[in-house]
Order: C-alpha cells, then sequence, then structure tokens
C-alpha cells in the first residue's frame, strides 16, 4: 500500500526532520515545499524569483502558485511506498486544492499529522538549527551536531543558519502560523484524517510514537518495515 501523509506543525516542530527519519526506516519519500523553494531560489529560477521575497520574510507563498508548483511536482512524482508532504498544505484554499488532486486521482489522503510543540521548544530548535548551504540536510548546534564542526556530514558544505530563523522572522512565521493553523485543523478534523503527535522528546522518542500510531492504524501491513 503507498501511504499518502501531510505533516502539519508550527516552524521548529520537526516536519523536515521528521521526513527525513520517515524516509531513512520506511523508504517513503517526501516533498518539503520550503526545501523546494529554497533550492529555486538557490538557483536563481524564476519560481525562485516570484517566490524570495515570501519566503525571507517569513510570509507565506500565495496559495494558487504553491498549489500549483505542487501538483506539477506531485504528477511527476513516483510514489512507490509512500509520500509524505512536509509543510503543504498551510492554508485551507491549499488544503482543497490538494484534496481536488488526491480526488482526481482516486488516492486519498491516509492521515493529517500534527506535530504539537511548546513554543520555547520551537524557538530553541529554531535558532540552534544550521542547515547545509549545498545540500540543504539540517542540523542542530546542540542537538544534532555535525561530525566535524561546521561542515555538513553528507556532502562536507558549509553549515550556516537560515535568514528566516532570525529572531524577528521567526516571530512573524510564528504568528502566520497561530492564525492559518486553527482552520487547517478543522479542514482536516472535519474529514477524520486528523492525529496530534506529540513532538517534545529527542526525533527517536517522536519517530517511534509515529511509528506505534501507523502501526494502529494497520498502515504499516505489507510494508515490509
Ligand atoms: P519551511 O521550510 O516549510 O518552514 P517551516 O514550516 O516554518 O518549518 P521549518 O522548516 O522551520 O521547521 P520544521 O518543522 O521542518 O523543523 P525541522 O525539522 O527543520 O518553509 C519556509 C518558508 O517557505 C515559509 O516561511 C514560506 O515563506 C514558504 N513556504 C513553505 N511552504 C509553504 C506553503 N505550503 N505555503 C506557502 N508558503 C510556504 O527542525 C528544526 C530544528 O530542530 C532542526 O535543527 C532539527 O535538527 C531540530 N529538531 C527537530 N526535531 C527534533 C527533535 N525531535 N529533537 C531534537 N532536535 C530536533
Amino acid at each position: 500500500m503507498s501511504l499518502r501523509l501531510v505533516l502539519l506543525g508550527p516552524p521548529g516542530a520537526g516536519k523536515g526532520t521528521l521526513a527525513a527519519v520517515l524516509n531513512k526506516e520506511l523508504g517513503l519519500g517526501s516533498v518539503s515545499t520550503g526545501e523546494l523553494f529554497r533550492n529555486e531560489i538557490r538557483r536563481r529560477t524564476t519560481l525562485g524569483r516570484q517566490v524570495t521575497r515570501y519566503v525571507s520574510s517569513g510570509r507565506l507563498v500565495p496559495d494558487e502558485l504553491v498549489v500549483k508548483v505542487m501538483a506539477r511536482r506531485l504528477s511527476r512524482r513516483r510514489v512507490g511506498r509512500g509520500v509524505v508532504l512536509d509543510g503543504f498544505p498551510r492554508t485551507v484554499g491549499q488544503a482543497r486544492g490538494l484534496d481536488a488532486f488526491l480526488k482526481a486521482r482516486a488516492t486519498p489522503l491516509h492521515a493529517a499529522l500534527y506535530l504539537d510543540c511548546p513554543i520555547a521548544l520551537l524557538i530553541s530548535r529554531l535558532s540552534g538549527r544550521r542547515v547545509c548551504q549545498r545540500c540543504g540536510r539540517n542540523y542542530h548546534t546542540r542537538t544534532m551536531r555535525p561530525k566535524r564542526a561546521g561542515l555538513c556530514d553528507a556532502c562536507g558544505g558549509p553549515l550556516i543558519m537560515r535568514k528566516d530563523d532570525q529572531a524577528k522572522t521567526v516571530a512573524k512565521r510564528l504568528e502566520i502560523d497561530r492564525a492559518k493553523a486553527k482552520p487547517l485543523l478543522e479542514f482536516y478534523r472535519q474529514r477524520h484524517v486528523l492525529y496530534r503527535l506529540d513532538g517534545r522528546g529527542g526525533i527517536v522518542q517522536v519517530f517511534q510514537r509515529l511509528r506505534r500510531l501507523l502501526n494502529h492504524e494497520g498502515w504499516l501491513k505489507n510494508s515490509g518495515r
């Protein structure tokens, strides 16, 4: 069975980190809108130029553009064991767009997983996050240190702070998230696919909680994991 999951949660909740573990442990592919936009900005493409002012200031890219980009990306993708959408959808408008896309392919969503985290933890995760300038891999100054200080374990690229992790931009992102999250969660609650997951603790702990949930729902059957 191909699993289709959406990972929701405020900035710093651990969506990207969990998506990477799901890939390694369960073989699920992932698409992150944030990563996709940052790549386009790095490569100075037309899309990159369109989204750069939103991403660097912590504002949301307009729904119409996000849905168009994601529909294109998902249509091209081989789903395999399953796919995790990280950071998409982020508004009810985007959720409706995803719904229409999946319905047209008769491939419903299994779950919208909301990672719950207290605000102090979000701030500590974001202020300590470092990313590889070359390949985008995530690290943390306290909880996920690279083997060699300042350098990516995977490609040796330099580790930097994301522009939108500056304190002022983080405050803006958290404020936007507070406004958008409630109606989005209600959208998925009404469709009976909303699950809340405690995002506190180490990544192994968070992953184990999620694995228990996936097992409980019978979604790991036949996956061989
Ligand atoms: P995006 O990159 O999606 O940012 P975000 O949602 O704000 O989420 P983050 O990437 O900041 O956090 P995360 O939850 O993935 O946490 P992570 O795993 O990295 O989007 C960036 C921008 O792009 C947006 O502001 C917007 O402009 C635009 N955009 C993107 N999607 C959009 C959309 N759908 N619509 C419109 N605009 C969109 O973890 C954070 C840190 O904590 C890391 O250092 C990690 O190592 C550490 N950590 C994580 N989990 C743990 C753990 N369990 N234990 C210890 N450390 C941990």
